[in-house]
C-alpha cells in the first residue's frame, strides 16, 4: 500500500518545489510560491515518515524540538536580520545531512560510487556547517566583519580541502582505517572555517547564497546514497537556485566569484570615513523645504535602501507616493539589486505597502531616466547611490553598478546623520550643490513631508 502511494506523494512534492521556485520569481506570485513550497515540504515529510520503519516517538520528539526552536526564531527575527537567520538555517540543514551521511558510513561501510556520493555529501555538509556559522557570526557582528587574512592563507585553505578530497578518494578505492573518517570530518569542518574567515561582511550575502547551493548539492548527493529521488530533485533545485542567485549578486556588485572567494574584499573603513564626512559642508533642509520642492516636481524617482527597512518607513512612503501621484506627479521607484540586506529586500517591503509592482523599476530599466527627472528622493540608501563606485579605483565599491541619482535635477537624501553605509565609506553624492540632506529617521521625515504636502503648502 505505502509503496504504491509513496511515488505519487513524492511526485506531488517535487512538483510543489518546482512551482515554488518558478512563482517566487515575481512579487505578484511570490506568496503563492511560498505556500506551494510549504505544501510540497509537508508532503515530503509525510512521505518520508511513512517510508521509514523507525522509532516514531523519536521522530516526533525531533519535530517538536525543531519546531519549538524554529517557529519563535522565524517570528521574532526582524527582516533586516534575515541573512543571518538564513545562514543559521543552512548550518542546521547542512549538519543534518552530514550526520546522516556519517551514520550511513558507519552502518554500511560503502565503497565505490556510493562512497563517492557519501564523501561529497559529508564534505559539503560539514564545510557548509562551519562556514555558515562563521557567516552568521560575521553578520551578527559576534566576530569581526572585516576579512581576516594571514600569509599563505589560500595555500592552507586549499590544502585542507584537497587533503579532505584525497581521503575520500582513498575510501572510494576501498581502503579505510578507523582514524580516517573522523580525520576527514575534522578537515571538512576546518575547511569551512578557513574558507569564510578571509571574506568580508559585505560579501557575506553572496557567500550565503553559495553555501545554500552547497547544502543543496549535499542533499542531492545524499539522495543517491539513500536512493531517494525526492532528495535528488529538491537538492538539485536548491543547488542550482543558490548558484544562480550568487552569480546574479556577483554581477550586481561587478565582482567575479574568485574575487569574492579569494579577494578579501569588504574591509569596513568605519569611523575614519565617518569622521572625514563630518568635516565637509553639506546643505540640509527641513520637511517644509522638501515638500515645496516636491510640490513643484512633475517627476520623482524614489530610491529606497537599508535605512527605509530599519525605520519600517514603507507605509509612510506609500502615503507620500499617493499624495504626489494625486497631484499629477509621476512617481517611480528605483530598485538596486543589493539595496538593503538581502535579495529582493526592497521589493518585499514595498509590496507589503501595496505599491503597484509596475512602479518598481530595476536599475537597468530606470538609470537612463535620471537626467530627465526633477527629484531623486533617496530614502535610507547610501552605497547603492555612491558615485565614487564609478570613479575611485581605491574604493571597496569601485566597479559596482549604482543608481544614477546624482544625474537628477535635484537630489534629496533622508538619513539620520552623515554616517556611512554597509561598505563603510563616505558618499560624494551628499556634497553636490544639487543635493539637500534631510536629516532624520526615514519614517518620521517621510511622514513629516507627507503632512506638509497635505497641508496644501
Ligand atoms: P547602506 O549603504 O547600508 O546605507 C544605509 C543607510 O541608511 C545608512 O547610511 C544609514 O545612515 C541609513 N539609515 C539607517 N537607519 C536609518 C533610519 N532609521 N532612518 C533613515 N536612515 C537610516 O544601504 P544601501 O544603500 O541599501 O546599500 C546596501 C549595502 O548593503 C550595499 O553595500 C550592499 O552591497 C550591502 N549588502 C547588500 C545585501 C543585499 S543582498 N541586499 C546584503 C548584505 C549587504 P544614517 O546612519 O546616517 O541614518
Amino acid at each position: 500500500m505505502i509503496e504504491s502511494i509513496l511515488p505519487a506523494i513524492y511526485l506531488l512534492a517535487s512538483a510543489g518545489f518546482i512551482l515554488a521556485v518558478k512563482w517566487m520569481n515575481h512579487p505578484s506570485t511570490a506568496r503563492r510560491g511560498v505556500i506551494i513550497g510549504e505544501i510540497g515540504m509537508v508532503l515530503a515529510v509525510i512521505g518520508t515518515i511513512m517510508r521509514v520503519d523507525a522509532n516514531y516517538h523519536l521522530i516526533f520528539l525531533g519535530l517538536a524540538i525543531g519546531g519549538a526552536i524554529g517557529i519563535p526564531l522565524a517570528y521574532k527575527t526582524p527582516m533586516t536580520a534575515v541573512p543571518q537567520l538564513t545562514a543559521l538555517s543552512h548550518a542546521f540543514g547542512a549538519v543534518a545531512s552530514a550526520l546522516i551521511g556519517t551514520a550511513e558510513f558507519y552502518e554500511k561501510a560503502p565503497t565505490g560510487f556510493t562512497m563517492a556520493a557519501l564523501g561529497t555529501e559529508t564534505l559539503l555538509g560539514f564545510l557548509t556547517t562551519t562556514a555558515s556559522i562563521i557567516a552568521f557570526a560575521k553578520l551578527q557582528e559576534l566576530m569581526p566583519t572585516r576579512p581576516l587574512t594571514y600569509p599563505g592563507q589560500n595555500f592552507i585553505s586549499l590544502g585542507t580541502g584537497a587533503a579532505a578530497i584525497v581521503m575520500v578518494g582513498i575510501m572510494v578505492a576501498g581502503y579505510s582505517a578507523p582514524w580516517m573518517f573522523p580525520t576527514f570530518i575534522a578537515l571538512a569542518l576546518a575547511f569551512g572555517i578557513l574558507l569564510v574567515i578571509p571574506i568580508g561582511g559585505a560579501d557575506m550575502p553572496t557567500v550565503i547564497a553559495l553555501l545554500n547551493s552547497y547544502a543543496g548539492v549535499a542533499a542531492a548527493a545524499m539522495g543517491f546514497v539513500l536512493d531517494n529521488r525526492l532528495l535528488i530533485i529538491a537538492g538539485a533545485l536548491n543547488g542550482a537556485a543558490g548558484m544562480i542567485l550568487s552569480i546574479v549578486m556577483c554581477k550586481a556588485m561587478n565582482r567575479s566569484f574568485t574575487n569574492v572567494l579569494f579577494g578579501a574584499f569588504g574591509q569596513v573603513a568605519g569611523g575614519a570615513a565617518g569622521a572625514k564626512a563630518a568635516a565637509r559642508p553639506v546643505r540640509s533642509a527641513t520637511p517644509e523645504d522638501a515638500a515645496s520642492i516636491l510640490e513643484n516636481a512633475s517627476s520623482v524617482i524614489i530610491i529606497p535602501g537599508y535605512g527605509m527597512a530599519v525605520a519600517q518607513a514603507q507605509h509612510k512612503v506609500r502615503e507620500l507616493y499617493d499624495i504626489l501621484t494625486k497631484k499629477g506627479c509621476e512617481v517611480r521607484f528605483a530598485i538596486h539589486p543589493v539595496a538593503g540586506r538581502m535579495p529582493g529586500h526592497m521589493n518585499v517591503l514595498l509590496a507589503e505597502a501595496d505599491i503597484p509592482y509596475d512602479k518598481l523599476l530595476e536599475m537597468d530599466e530606470i538609470n537612463g531616466d535620471f537626467p530627465n527627472t526633477d527629484v531623486a528622493l533617496v530614502i535610507g540608501a547610501n552605497d547603492v547611490v555612491n558615485p565614487l563606485a564609478r570613479t575611485d579605483k581605491t574604493s571597496p565599491i569601485y566597479g559596482t553598478p549604482i543608481l544614477d541619482a546624482d544625474k537628477a535635477r535635484t537630489v534629496m537624501v533622508i538619513k539620520r546623520s552623515m554616517g556611512v553605509g554597509f561598505a563603510g565609506i563616505d558618499n560624494e553624492l551628499y556634497y553636490l550643490d544639487k543635493t539637500l540632506m534631510l536629516f532624520g529617521d526615514a519614517k518620521g521625515f517621510t511622514a513629516a513631508i507627507a503632512k506638509e504636502l497635505q497641508g496644501g503648502h
